[in-house]
């Protein structure tokens, strides 16, 4: 009998493997596709990974803004699909032998659950003391859109995971679902020479992003000239086009980003007597589903579909398992998106603290009062924004738009996991100079 079984090795699955083999317990790894899930194999690095090229494609070919001219710029999209590829074998290789170095038995295959301790895979049936569920979450496909099942079929309808793997740029690329996975393929693709309207059934792009950063974003985008749809209804997907409410455009391709959900469909969930609550497996603070031995981390309890949530809560999951205190705070989960400029953000916006009825003070400083970023920036409508609790004074959120700001967000996610108080912030020594230097820009003005 093992003392844990996991099912899936995406962020959430291999890092609980790999922290309790770590610990000395016998654990066995079930992966049915690929070690290291979405997030290595079709979603973040991969995505990261094509933005990266654009980028620099993006610099070359504006480079006279700079001082440099690149003479016959070119994007070479196959190369940079083979490249992400060769970027995920390494890190699926590192992954394997992360497993290997703990001692975590990998077997592939789909796993299936007998019951509250069994496990079968590839005909076989193993025993667990206990088991954690991390098998992630698939696409939404609302299969009642017309033309949407016909359009999977022929491969005219595509969605992440697709879209990260055609060699050949579309020439009308539309996406349907202005959020993350849908504005990070809207930036690559433009810049690799597509025609891009986003349609966006929402009032605005990105969800939950600030709707300040979110507006500068898509204006930014809008520049490169993506086209927005917004309040936009997709009625129906036809060969060569996309008909939505007053209107219609022409696609060659269309990607399909309008969320995900948990995969908790047939592997024998129903089997454990684990709670299910709109389709996403309820868990407490320990990450401990409704039967005392199984936990659930990462996107298949659909709080936060994010690989650092879902890494986290792996670590919160097994400590809980041995015995250590621990417990999953999710009030500084940072989310970014990587796109140029990246946007990110952690904690209350000014919107969601009013909604929750915090008496809240915030600050928007521009970035271009950051003496690196105006050196290195020929686009300046960069900003920085701290929301900070009246009563305590304390940083409750903070939400930038701007280069590396997915890099500095981390030292915003510490100062709101450490309640620390604004004041406290004004007396970081930032290192000059740097963007970085914005947040005590704006936490000297609160
Ligand atoms: P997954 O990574 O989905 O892994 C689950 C694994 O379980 C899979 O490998 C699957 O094959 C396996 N599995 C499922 N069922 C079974 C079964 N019955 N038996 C055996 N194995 C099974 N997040 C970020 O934080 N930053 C980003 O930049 C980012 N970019 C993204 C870009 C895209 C295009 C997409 C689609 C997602 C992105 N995400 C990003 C989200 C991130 O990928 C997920 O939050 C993360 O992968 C979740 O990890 P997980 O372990 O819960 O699940
Ligand atoms: P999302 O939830 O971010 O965005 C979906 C968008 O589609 C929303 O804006 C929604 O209003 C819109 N929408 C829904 N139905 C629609 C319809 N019928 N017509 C038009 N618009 C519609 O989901 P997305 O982009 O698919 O990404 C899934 C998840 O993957 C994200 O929630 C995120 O957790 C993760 N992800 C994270 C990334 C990051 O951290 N940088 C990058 C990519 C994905």
């Amino acid at each position: 009998m093992y003392d844990l079984i996991v099912i899936g090795g995406g962020p959430g699955g291999y890092m609980a493997a790999e922290r309790a083999g770590h610990a000395g317990r016998s654990v066995l790894l079930i992966e049915k596709r690929a070690l290291g899930g979405v997030c290595l194999n079709e979603g973040c690095i991969p995505s990261k990974t094509l933005l990266n090229s654009a980028k620099l494609y993006d610099y070359a070919l504006h480079g006279e803004a700079y001082g440099v001219t690149v003479e016959k710029a070119a994007l070479d999209h196959s190369f940079v699909i083979s490249r992400k590829n060769k970027v995920v074998d390494t890190l699926v290789g590192g992954v394997k032998a992360l497993m290997k170095s703990n001692k975590v038995t990998v077997i592939y295959g789909e796993a299936k659950i007998v019951d509250n301790t069994h496990v079968s895979v590839n005909d076989e049936v193993y025993s667990g003391k206990r088991l954690i569920i991390a098998t992630g979450s698939v696409p939404v496909i609302p299969s009642s859109l017309q033309g949407v099942t016909e359009g999977i079929n022929n491969n005219f309808v595509l969605t992440s995971r697709e879209m990260l793997d055609i060699t050949e740029v579309p020439d009308n690329l539309v996406i349907i679902g202005g959020g993350v996975i849908g504005l990070e393929m809207a930036s690559y693709y433009n810049s690799a020479g597509s025609k891009v309207t986003v349609i966006e059934m929402l009032p605005k792009i990105a969800g939950t992003l600030d709707d300040e950063i979110a507006t500068i974003l898509m204006k930014s985008y809008q520049k490169k000239g993506v086209d927005f749809k917004l309040g936009t209804r997709v009625t129906a997907v036809a060969p060569g086009s996309v008909i939505y409410d007053g209107g219609q455009v022409k696609a060659d391709k269309v990607l399909l980003s309008i969320g995900r959900r948990p995969a908790v469909d047939g592997f024998g969930i129903e089997n454990t007597g684990v709670a299910i609550d709109a389709g996403k497996i309820i868990t407490d603070e320990h990450c401990l589903t409704s039967v005392p031995n199984i936990y659930a981390v990462g996107d298949v309890n659909g709080k936060y579909m994010l690989a650092h949530t879902a890494y986290r809560e792996a670590v919160v999951a097994v400590n809980h398992i041995l015995g250590k205190r621990d417990f999953m705070r999710y009030d500084a989960v940072p989310s970014v998106i990587y796109t140029s400029p990246e946007a990110a953000g952690v904690g209350e916006t000014e919107s969601s603290a009013r909604q929750a009825g915090i008496e809240c003070a915030v600050v928007s400083v521009p970035m271009a009062y950051s003496g690196r970023y105006l050196a290195e920036s020929a686009v300046t409508d960069g900003i920085c924004k701290v929301v900070v609790d009246k009563k305590n004074r304390n940083i409750i959120g903070v939400h930038m738009i701007g280069s590396y700001v997915s890099e500095i967000i981390a030292a915003a996610c510490t100062m709101i996991e450490m309640q620390m108080r604004v004041d406290d912030a004004k007396e970081i020594i930032f290192p000059h100079p740097t963007v970085s230097e914005m947040i005590r820009e704006a936490a000297f003005r609160l």
